[in-house]
């Protein structure tokens, strides 16, 4: 029931969906989560020789089989208080298992069992584990098995993932309970977060288009490092000669792509989309909609509408929680690049390779930046106080610093170079 309660409340899906796939039935019309047809307009895209199911024939074998009763050992027969979460899917436990062999300490992972009331779940199921049977990535959860037991008391369908131990992004972004997550481990999430989106998009021999990118999927490690989760709703982009996937609208309100709700066209730049937001979402701290805020400001996206990124209003958006400890030129350049992301049309959207691209040039020039101004705080000599205001000579120490600060320009590059000039000419003019 809770699936169901959940759709109505937070996931959207228009179309009924049509019977499920088998785990090792070849999809005939590669369909993993919706009863859609692969009917398709216009011309180009990326070809794929094989596809997810095939792939999953030849890798299939790295996934371990679980038992029922196994799981239910691990969780403490799915103890409450080993409840670590719940989803649209399920509940998630926390738990233990044993080494496939026997030997060796036991391993700690988390347990995602499918409530039992749908289709919709087994077709989720059986896409979590054809995706993830295939996918590999290190800002990708990784699947460790899988139980799939159809007994007198009704069909179970389990996942058993790497235990995540720091929980979700959403958790740190929205939950009082957690410390907020300093700014650069921001940067450092969202970096990794969009690498797995550019694997997915572009790194494989087929395309993947996640339709479910939100903060509550972007799990982290012990290091904050991020990996995606929830492979239920995935499925592959289109084939040669189609630009885009005719599917059934699935996914998360407040995340899709406003194109692919009207026309159910799926392509990789509705994730753009929905990286765009979770971009929003780490700026400000606030969710995609918050319904107990002022009508203004419960869509997140139409709120910062009002404080663009090259206003002085801007500043206003960012989480309360930084207090300052933040770069607002580093804010301005995500919040710009958010912008792209959300273009009305698809196509002007970047690539997520694009984006990653950005993301790193941004965290470049700000470490180069940090670097410098510690290289300006290691110039420890005292400057003379001056005695007249209007002495439009330079010191001989400002001259001593402005050759220290030449030569230091000449070991670096790019941005922070060019700051070390205007410095010199601000004060030298
Ligand atoms: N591998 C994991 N390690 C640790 N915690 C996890 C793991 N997978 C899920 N969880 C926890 O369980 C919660 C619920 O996950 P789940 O994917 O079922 O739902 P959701 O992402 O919150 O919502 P939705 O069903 O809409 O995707 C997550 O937010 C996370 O806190
Ligand atoms: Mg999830």
């Amino acid at each position: 029931m809770k699936c169901f309660h959940y759709f109505k409340e937070k996931k959207f899906r228009i179309r009924e969906e049509r019977s499920a796939p088998e785990l090792k039935e070849t999809r005939k019309s590669d369909d993993y989560s919706g009863g859609d047809d692969r009917v398709i307009k216009s011309s180009c895209s990326a070809t794929s020789p094989r596809g997810i199911p095939e792939l999953f024939e030849e890798k299939a074998h790295n996934l371990r089989v679980f038992s029922f009763s196994e799981l239910r050992q691990a969780t403490n027969d799915f103890n409450r208080l080993l409840k670590i979460g719940e989803g649209g899917f399920g509940s998630v436990y926390k738990g233990s298992i044993k080494p496939a062999d026997g030997k060796g300490e036991p391993t700690v992972v988390a347990i995602k069992k499918l409530n039992r009331d749908g289709l919709q779940g087994h077709k989720q199921w059986v896409a979590e584990v054809q995706f993830l049977g295939v996918l590999e990535h290190p800002n990708l959860v990784k699947l460790i098995g899988y139980c799939a037991v159809d007994g007198e008391r009704g069909i179970q369908r389990l996942l058993v993932y790497e235990f995540m131990p720091n929980r979700s992004l959403e958790d740190h972004l929205f939950n009082r309970a957690f410390p907020t997550l300093p700014w650069k481990t921001r940067l450092q999430i969202i970096l990794g977060a969009a690498e797995g989106l550019a694997y997915l998009h572009e790194g494989l021999e087929v395309q993947v288009i996640y339709r479910d990118f939100k903060s509550s999927n972007v799990l982290l490690d012990e290091n904050f490092k991020p990996r995606l989760s929830d492979f239920g709703l995935a499925r592959e982009g289109p084939l040669a000669g189609h630009t885009h996937v005719s599917t059934a609208v699935v996914g998360t309100y407040g995340y899709a792509a406003p194109d692919y709700i009207e026309t159910g066209h799926l392509t990789a730049k509705s994730d753009v989309w929905s990286f765009g937001v979770v971009l929003y979402e780490i700026l400000t701290g606030r969710r995609s909609l918050e319904k107990n805020r002022p009508k203004t400001e419960q869509k997140l996206l139409d709120w910062v509408k009002q404080y663009p990124a090259d206003s002085k209003k801007f500043g206003l958006i960012i989480d309360p929680r930084l207090e300052n400890e933040y770069s607002i030129n580093e804010a301005r350049k995500i919040a710009r690049l958010a912008d792209v992301c959300l273009s009305k049309s698809a196509k002007e959207r970047p690539k997520m390779s694009q984006v990653v691209e950005r993301l790193k040039q941004i965290r470049q020039v700000t470490e180069e930046e940090d670097s410098c101004d510690k290289n300006l705080e290691d110039i420890s000599e005292p400057e003379p106080v001056e005695t007249t205001e209007k002495n439009t000579e330079p010191s001989e120490s400002w001259k001593r610093r402005m050759a220290h600060l030449e030569k230091l320009g000449e070991h670096v590059d790019g941005a922070s170079r060019r700051r070390l000039i205007i410095m010199q000419r601000a004060k030298v003019l």
